[in-house]
């Protein structure tokens, strides 16, 4: 396993649209655990693949629970449902914090790393994760949606 670099603001591949996953090798695994200890070592919830600079519709977020990280391959937003205000931050944009409306429950399918098909119900923090991080794959940022006036620039 390896810390993957991060892609940070300003670099054009953050706007670019990820590719579909054809095949779950070997690449993609490693890829997998890197992105996993990348997360881990910013202390992030979710990455996904593009911010690492690979084009691939690949995410992992963890929200410090019990049950781990999550691997979404090829994930799809079948249904969203409502509304949350929530606070916001990327990993590609370091010490900014904004208010961002995103749904308060989405129905996502995707592949987990064993090629699986899985389809959840998920709500609050990680409908949150799992829409920004969806929104990584198609090229779009978090920045470009806040609720204006809400940034914040903390300190390191
Ligand atoms: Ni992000």
């Amino acid at each position: 396993m390896a810390i993957r670099n991060i892609r940070y603001e300003g670099d054009e591949i953050l706007k670019k649209k990820s590719r579909e996953v054809e095949e779950i090798d070997e690449k993609i695994q490693i890829l997998i655990d890197d992105m996993i200890e990348t997360v881990h070592k910013y202390n992030g919830v979710g990455l996904a693949a593009v911010q690492v600079g690979i084009l691939k519709r690949v995410i992992v977020i963890d929200l410090y629970d019990d049950k781990g990280p999550i691997v979404l391959i090829n994930p799809k937003i079948l249904k969203t449902k409502g509304e949350q205000e929530v606070d916001e931050g990327c990993l590609s944009f370091p010490n900014q914090f904004a208010k961002v409306i995103r749904p308060a429950e989405v129905v996502v399918e995707y592949l987990d790393r064993e090629g699986k098909k899985v389809k959840v119900k998920a709500k609050e923090l990680l409908a949150q994760a799992i829409c920004h991080e969806v929104d990584h794959l198609n090229g779009e940022v978090f920045i470009d949606k806040i609720i204006p006036g809400t940034l914040e620039y903390l300190e390191s």
